[in-house]
């Protein structure tokens, strides 16, 4: 697994380096030399890729970036799910993006994660993994290398509320839920990237990010394998919640397609118990 960990903090550094030194990612368009360019989302896809194709323990890796599965070595124990530039659009506008990934052990479904890691590309490039019977680990890039920050905890209750999808297609309950939320003193924390937002309210110690059921999205924008289930085994390690809008646990999700999505809320105990009544969740 430490070469996993390792793989994922050299991938860090050069997608953040993609980030700051390529020409804008329009991927239809020229660089300055005339070259066609590349998207930074499937140039760092492809930085992935690379680095995972000499990691003996990796046996096939997943890209929410194509379709299907890729495999790398058959004696190989882990799949690895991952989504290589998350929120990338937000780059144009110099807003933070990430990389997350989910790393499975047999058959691709939430209770065979054995561990998840993200990226964040802020004004600081930091890092977290979360092992199995552990706290999530914060790392921050100092000097060319990641330094152990501290353990991540969440507390009970928070401040923050990120509420994701178009409000007009959200459900009235739905509405009456982040509505409530304000009501109660919360304050809006949104960017439209889920690694920076749902970092945010770890580090600040609680709250709740939403991507719910809409009606264009009756299954959610975010995907199982890549994003959802991964950052569920990070606040559950952190000693929050993360659940669907049936209130089962987004760990227990069974993906049928690598690509399925899922409504999904992350939080801790005192919004997600809120978001359980409105939605007349069982408890
Ligand atoms: P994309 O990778 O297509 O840019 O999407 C980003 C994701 C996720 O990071 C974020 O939380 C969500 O889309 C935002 O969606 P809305 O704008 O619909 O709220």
């Amino acid at each position: 697994m430490n070469t996993i960990f390792e793989t994922i903090k050299s991938v860090a550094f050069e997608i953040d380096n993609a980030i700051k030194t390529s020409d804008l990612g329009y991927s239809d368009s020229e660089n300055s030399s005339g070259e066609d360019q590349l998207k930074l989302d499937v140039q760092s896809d492809i930085i992935i890729e690379k680095a995972f194709a000499s990691v003996a323990v990796v046996k096939n890796l997943v890209s929410e970036e194509k379709e299907g599965v890729l495999e790398l070595n058959e004696a190989g124990k882990y799949t690895i799910c991952y989504d290589p530039l998350d929120g990338s659009s937000l780059v144009d506008v110099n807003l933070s993006v990430g990389s997350i990934f989910g790393i499975y052990e047999g058959e691709l479904q939430g209770s065979n994660l054995v561990a998840s890691a993200y990226v964040v590309y802020g004004p600081r490039v930091e890092l977290v993994i979360a092992e199995q019977n552990k706290k999530p680990m914060l790392y921050r890039a100092i000097g060319g290398e990641f330094k152990e920050i501290g353990s991540i905890t969440l507390g009970k209750k928070g401040k923050l509320n990120a509420p994701g999808g178009t409000q007009q297609n959200w459900a009235p309950h739905h509405k009456k839920f982040v509505d409530a939320l304000f009501m109660d003193g919360y304050r809006l924390r949104y960017s439209g990237g889920m690694v920076p937002d749902l970092h945010q309210i770890l580090l600040k110690g609680g709250g709740i990010f939403s991507y719910p059921a809409t009606s264009d999205k009756p299954n959610g924008k975010l995907r199982q394998l890549f994003e959802v289930i991964p950052f569920a085994f990070i606040y559950e390690q952190a000693g929050g919640h993360a659940i669907n809008d049936e209130g089962i646990r987004l760990m227990d999700l069974l993906p049928k397609h690598p690509h399925d999505t899922s409504p999904c809320f992350f939080g801790t105990d005192y919004e997600i118990i809120a978001l359980k009544a409105m939605y007349r969740m069982k408890f």
